[in-house]
């Protein structure tokens, strides 16, 4: 047990170094409550007058009424995790169709971090769900907003860090704390996430968020960099589709608009755009 949070003695995240982190990236204003709702909700109110700076961030020490996925809640105890979420206004000239990378660029960004920080090797389940060893560690959720300078987007990553089990909603869930057996500092980590995120979205702008497009390091596009990090591909999974049917198949490929390719056990191909994905057991037990 980590001894910080058996006292309940958990440290609150550092403003000044955050702040000091953001501006080395040219990032926009933070802002970090002691509690909140949401901090998407936050951010969204925040953008509404269209003055927001891009890649302005809100985060709090205790979520209490976060959105996840598909309808689900995201609350966490205090000082336990990372709530961060991430305005982000595209230029003139982005392909709208980049926007729904944003998400996926975001998630990336987390696992790099994860990877580069504690040594554990992080992934993507598709479409945007951080794990490691089996278990779901954070996820992603992105908003569409309206402005008065034009459509913008908000994305926003919750990220387990310090959870005991019994702190934490369901059995596929995990924490750093439980993976490493010792603490993380989560200044670090949402420092090392937000250089990240302001990288990437840096390379993704400048080939005007075309997805394709081989412009980050190593010539290699968004696509291609969210899918060395996709844990997903050559995997046999249960898609659970929004109209409540399954498809079983193997993961095969991400598609150039962020669809999951799909093979099932005839041989046809699918498009997967939204769903539910479940990696199948392999028969040594273990997800990956
Ligand atoms: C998921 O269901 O996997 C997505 C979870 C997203 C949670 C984050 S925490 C920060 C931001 N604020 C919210 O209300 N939700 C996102």
């Amino acid at each position: 047990m980590n001894p910080d949070s058996a006292t309940g003695q958990r440290p609150p995240l550092d403003h000044a170094r955050l702040r000091q982190a953001m501006a080395s990236h040219g990032m926009g204003e933070l802002h970090i409550s002691q509690s909140t709702g949401s901090t998407n909700d936050d951010l969204v109110e925040r953008a509404k007058d269209g003055s927001l700076a891009h890649l302005s961030v809100e985060s709090t020490e205790h979520q209490m009424a976060g959105h996840g996925r598909l309808g689900r809640g995201w609350e966490t105890p205090a000082r336990s995790s990372l709530a961060i979420s991430i305005f982000f206004r595209p230029e003139p000239g982005f392909d709208p169709a980049g926007l729904p990378w944003l998400s996926m660029l975001c998630a990336t960004a987390m696992v790099q971090t994860i990877r580069e920080r504690t040594g554990l090797a992080a992934g993507l389940k598709w479409p945007n769900d951080v794990v490691a060893e089996g278990f779901k560690l954070g996820g992603v959720l992105a908003q569409l907003v309206v402005t008065p300078s034009g459509p913008a987007v908000v994305v926003g990553t919750g990220l387990n860090v310090d959870q005991e089990r019994a702190e934490l909603p369901v059995p596929t869930a995990a924490s750093l704390q439980l993976l490493r057996g010792t603490g993380t500092d989560r200044t670090e980590l949402m420092a090392g996430y937000l250089g990240r995120v302001a990288e990437l979205h840096g390379s993704f702008a400048a080939v005007h968020g075309r997805a394709q497009a081989p412009a980050l390091a190593h010539g290699q596009s968004l696509r291609g960099t969210v899918a060395a990090s996709l844990v997903s591909l050559g995997h046999q999974v249960d898609a659970h589709l929004p109209d409540g049917s399954v498809l079983r198949g193997t993961a095969e490929e991400l598609g150039a608009d962020g669809a999951l390719i799909l093979r099932d056990g005839r041989g046809q191909a699918h498009h997967v755009l939204a769903a539910d994905v479940f990696h199948l057991r392999r028969s040594d037990g273990s997800y990956a």
